[in-house]
């Protein structure tokens, strides 16, 4: 059985925050002992291409486009460095942690040996500072996925970067293609992550009402539909691969070609809805899995989410915004085809107020369909929680005090999300993709207000799986819940 002190120690569990000590690295009785085995080495099979990195995690500072930051990154720019591989690839990585504190890497999305999902508690030990550990896996499926610590809200520094696993199958129907990461920034300009988590868990301590900074405005007036309040935090940056809009990314093509985009929304506590102006997107995959292509004018992107799309080029410079949700101010990069001049850096592309593509209203291909069964088994995951005290919950109780929930090896399973909050939550389960009811298969879905959405997996990964809202202030004071394999 699990030592549930240690980790809720660990992980940040409702104990913890109300105390403040949310990254945890100290221990007054010394290190406590590994519960876990360092994994065993892969050697790659015959024919199996190796794809190694060594990646560095330390304080930076970055020039975001004019303002310079303190924080923590990867390789020394946010986002870190895009690790590229093959379906089927084994990929090696080496972390070097020159943090001041434990860290680990979780590989997002990827459907990976437990061993190597990177989250301290449940598959490793914290990474302790000054020391390094190698992450050993083979990647199974193509698709745009991303990199970041599954440590306290170290998400929301700069500690993240894409991971890209191409299709040898794919056709490859575009000229070029370009990476695009979205967001939320507020390290570095006054506050860090930690500073931001603990004023909201001490607003709940003294009682002392809203605190400077913390867009409390939904608790009010509530937010624009479809997604009812989505956030937490008012960011002072919301960025695109790294840069602000006043100093954007700039993304060079000729008239005429056709770009493929992959969409990554890094951010911690911001759902985006994205736009190119002057043009209508078409989506062709989410999470890693293909969709029926369809055409958007604009699309909302849920915090862990990934979204390709493609679009053929007019001739010109045009505005790639992503607007946070419910919230001001806005992402962009720019995209220039020719000459012209750049658009304001507040240019509000009319895309964004036409229709909005919701991710859940696309449809699968037939490629990406879980073969129809019938559950075998259903899970309850009842999301709960509130502001004012801040607490989140699964099951009825924060992380490191809720049940695990347990599945068989071979099943069918039913995850039946419940959400009984005001909030909308990105649920992301570790290790698997789900379908939801209409097939479309994801590693991470935005659950809205009061309403609930079963989807089914296929428990063929055996482990100890995270299970946990994506906005990172929500999963760090107790929305996790872990999802075991019956021995
Ligand atoms: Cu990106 Cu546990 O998640
Ligand atoms: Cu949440």
């Amino acid at each position: 059985m699990q030592d549930l002190s240690r980790r809720s120690l660990l992980l940040g569990g409702m104990a913890v925050v109300g105390t403040g000590a949310l990254t945890a690295c100290s221990n007054p009785s010394g290190p406590a002992p590994s519960r876990f085995a360092i994994p065993a080495r892969l050697q790659p099979l015959a024919g199996q291409r190796v794809v190694e990195h060594r990646l560095t995690a330390r304080a930076t500072s970055l020039d975001l486009g004019g303002t310079t930051v303190d924080t923590w990154a990867f390789g020394d720019t946010a986002p870190g460095p895009l690790i590229r591989a093959t379906a089927g690839d084994l990929v090696r990585i080496r972390l070097d942690n020159q943090l001041p504190t434990d860290t680990s890497v979780h590989w997002h999305g990827i459907a990976l040996r437990n061993v190597a999902d990177g989250v301290p508690g449940l598959t490793q030990d914290p990474i302790p500072a000054g020391s390094s550990y190698l992450y050993e896996f083979t990647a199974p499926d193509p698709g745009t996925y991303f990199y970041h610590p599954h440590v306290g809200v170290q998400l929301d520094r700069g500690l993240y970067a894409p991971l890209i696993v191409d299709d040898p199958q794919e056709p490859g129907d575009y000229d070029l293609e370009w990476v695009v990461v979205l967001d939320d920034w507020v390290d570095g300009t006054g506050r860090t992550p930690d500073d931001v988590l603990a004023e909201m868990a001490g607003a709940a301590g003294d009682g002392s009402g809203p605190m400077g900074g913390m867009d409390m405005g939904h608790m009010s007036m509530g937010g624009t539909p479809p997604f009812g309040d989505a956030g937490d935090v008012d960011y002072p940056h919301y960025l695109i691969n790294g840069r602000v809009p006043t100093a954007p990314d700039v993304l060079h093509a000729k008239p005429g070609q056709r770009v493929r985009l992959r969409i990554i929304n890094a951010g911690s506590d911001t759902i985006f809805t994205v736009a190119l102006g002057g043009h209508d997107l078409t989506v062709t995959h989410t999470d890693g899995f293909a969709v029926q292509p369809r055409a958007a004018g604009a699309f909302y992107i849920g915090m862990g989410e990934r979204y390709d799309a493609t679009v053929t080029l007019a001739d010109g410079v045009f505005p790639l915004v992503a607007a946070p949700y419910g919230k001001q101010g806005q992402a962009m990069a720019l995209i220039r085809t020719g000459a012209g001049v750049a658009p304001d850096p507040v240019v509000r592309p009319a895309e964004l107020d036409g229709p909005v593509l919701e991710g859940a209203d696309l449809q699968p291909s037939e490629a990406s369909r879980l073969p129809a069964r019938e559950p075998d088994s259903t899970e309850l995951v009842h999301l709960s929680g509130q502001m004012m005290p801040y607490r989140w919950a699964i099951n009825g109780a924060p992380f490191g005090q809720n049940e695990p929930l347990l599945i068989d090896e071979g099943d069918r399973v039913r995850l039946h999300l419940m959400n009984m909050t005001g909030m909308t939550h990105p649920m992301h389960v570790h290790g698997h993709t789900f379908a939801l009811p209409s097939g479309l298969r994801k590693d991470t879905v935005l659950v809205k207000p009061m309403s609930s959405l079963a989807v089914d997996l296929q428990a063929d990964n055996p482990g100890a799986w995270m299970t946990h809202c994506h906005n990172i202030y929500h999963a760090e004071a107790g929305m996790m819940i872990a999802l075991n394999y019956r021995p």
